[in-house]
């Protein structure tokens, strides 16, 4: 084991998906280059989606599932622990690493081309080899379940679902104050942070590109929702949902900090298959997360009129997937053929 090797391992793990991309993690390696500690940074996500850190431990997931692919493909095995020690809460997993023979991994390149595609998909049939393929990405683990919906009655029945996710950001004040801190409106701020979501990533068309800078002032937001601005955005999710190939869902067993790793591990594993297939994929987590809130604390603290909606949509999920109450929701997701790639976003060096 060496410098340059556990670089490239640190490389490939840090293009892990996180919300907003706040990349809420930290690094410590020991000086042989056998171990490296995962540590979460609940600072960099202190939003109402985080609730006891569970969109951070889906990242974590991703970000570890980015490990095992890419040591396994260098010639490593992986010997990891999650939440090792009690007395160090942020400490999410601790790898031991060793020699081993190279596994070349078919997902290892797509670890590089994933992205979040939030542009509108051409409505294109999945084969169902396809589908089957993908199904089979989170076969390896256990306590997971996948849900794929390609028929077109479903998936407009689950896309009138799905579109509160983005009405809700905009008739929130702290989830759209938390989503407008993290744009970055120009490549200064890109490259000066390395973190956040650049306006090029968000999918606006021409129009929609004018009008949107003003969407940051809450007070704007406001006025335009008394006009019906919410229900647009959410009618945009629908419409984009509507015309997916497929819709996925991805549950967990249990409800606790290694379900959500767990659940991470499977959304990133599904999400690289799709990219080797050349499919774009746009996840929905705002909305599992809320409803994994709702569920732990009963209240959900969010006002009368959305603690229904949220109350609404769980259980309109649960009839329109094969999801049983007793897992968690971990992630929707919407996939198929995009007309254009987005950007990439940035990541913090390594260094920092
Ligand atoms: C826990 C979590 C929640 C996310 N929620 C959403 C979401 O609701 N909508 C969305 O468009 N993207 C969502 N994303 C995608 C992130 O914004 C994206 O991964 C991040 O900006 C980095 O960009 P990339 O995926 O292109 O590398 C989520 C990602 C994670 C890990």
């Amino acid at each position: 084991m060496n410098k340059e090797l556990i670089n490239k391992i640190l490389e490939a793990a840090i293009r892990a998906p996180s919300g907003d991309n706040v990349q809420p993690w930290r690094f410590q390696v020991s000086e042989d280059f056998t171990r490296i500690d995962l540590y979460n940074l609940p600072e960099k996500d202190d939003s109402y989606y985080n609730f006891e850190q569970a969109a951070s431990y889906i990242a974590h997931g991703a970000l570890l599932e980015n490990i095992l692919i890419a040591a396994g493909h260098m010639g490593i095995a992986v010997r990891y622990q999650l939440f090792p020690d009690d007395l160090e809460p942020d400490l999410v997993v601790r790898m031991d690493l060793t020699g081993a023979l190279p596994q070349p991994d078919p997902l290892y390149h797509s670890i590089f081309n994933r992205r979040t595609n939030r542009f509108p998909f051409r409505r294109v049939d999945v084969t169902e080899q396809s589908l089957e393929k993908l199904k089979e990405s989170v076969k390896c683990l256990d306590n997971i379940s996948i849900s794929l919906i390609n028929q077109k009655d479903k998936i407009n029945a689950l896309a009138k679902i799905l579109m509160v996710n983005d009405r809700l950001v905009f008739e929130r004040k702290d989830l759209h104050g938390f989503l407008f801190d993290k744009i970055r409106w120009n490549m200064e701020q890109v490259d000066e942070t390395r973190d956040g979501l650049p306006v090029e990533t968000l999918g606006l068309n021409p129009i929609e590109k004018v009008f949107f800078p003003l969407m940051r002032f809450w007070r704007v937001v406001k006025i335009a929702n008394l006009f019906g601005l919410s229900r647009i955005i959410g009618l945009k999710c629908w419409w984009n949902c509507r015309n997916a190939s497929v819709l996925a869902m991805i549950s967990s067993a249990g409800n606790d900090k290694f379900a959500f790793v767990q659940g991470g591990r499977a959304v990133q594993r599904l999400w690289l298959e799709a990219t080797n297939q050349g499919l774009e994929m746009q996840p929905i987590i705002g909305l599992p997360l809320l409803i994994h809130r709702l569920i732990q604390t009963k209240v959900l603290n969010f006002g009368d009129k959305h603690r229904q909606m949220i109350e609404r949509t769980r259980i309109s999920l649960i009839d329109q997937s094969s999801i049983s109450e007793t897992e968690t929701l971990i992630s929707s997701f919407r996939i198929g053929y995009g007309s254009a790639r987005t950007i990439e976003t940035k990541r913090r060096n390594l260094d920092s």
